[in-house]
């Protein structure tokens, strides 16, 4: 069995689909640990509820990204993980911390990167008049939201639709692909997967 740390900032919705994901018998990995820089973050609750170890620390609570990061990295190489997935984590991560796990770390981002990295993702797409939109599953590196793409998914944006509307529509589409690519990844695969 491979460990799998999860680090969430809010509802954790994509981690829910992780870690039921990984209740199959067959499935290589084992969620070690749900880690979240806010101690209010719903998800910690969640995690509670399937019996999945949890720890948080609040980063409010640390003057230099540095110091709440090496805190951080305590809790997560406790649970020596050989995989970290961020879902749904919104703390920007220093290049030192990104090179501590370089190649173990996965990120979704609800965009098709390359196109609009960051922030606000879906408004830019309908502001730019696209015809779809979506999610990416990548390799987390020093640069933000810019690593090896491991698998995405397009969700056709519709008349009518608000940043609200599309976000919903591809955060569907989130909880089928993450989990694709966490069992893919375990299994040895970087080759990246597109579905529709
Ligand atoms: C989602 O839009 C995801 O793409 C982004 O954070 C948002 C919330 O994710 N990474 P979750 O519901 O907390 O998993």
């Amino acid at each position: 069995m491979k460990n799998v740390v999860i680090l969430i900032s809010g509802g954790g919705s994509n981690m829910v689909r992780l870690v039921e994901s990984m209740k199959r018998s067959d499935h290589p990995g084992y969620p070690a640990l749900v880690f979240s820089n806010d101690p209010a973050a719903g998800g910690l609750a969640l995690a509670d509820q399937m019996h999945v170890a949890t720890a948080s620390l609040d980063h409010r609570a640390y003057a230099r990204r540095e110091d709440f990061e090496a805190a951080m990295a305590e809790y997560l190489d406790a649970a020596e993980p050989d995989l970290i997935c961020l879902a749904g984590f919104m703390r920007i991560l220093t290049p030192d911390f990104t090179r501590r796990y370089a190649g173990r770390m996965l990120n979704i981002h609800p965009s098709l990167l390359p196109a609009y990295p960051g922030l606000h993702t879906h408004a830019r797409a309908l502001e730019a008049g696209d015809s779809h939109a979506g999610c990416t599953v990548h390799e987390v590196t020093a640069d933000l939201d810019a690593g090896p793409i491991l698998g995405q998914a397009r969700v056709a944006i519709e008349p009518g639709d608000s940043p609200d509307t599309l976000a919903a529509r591809v955060l569907k589409m989130e909880h089928q692909l993450y989990p694709l690519v966490l069992r893919r990844v375990l299994e040895g695969h970087r080759d990246r997967i597109d579905i529709a």
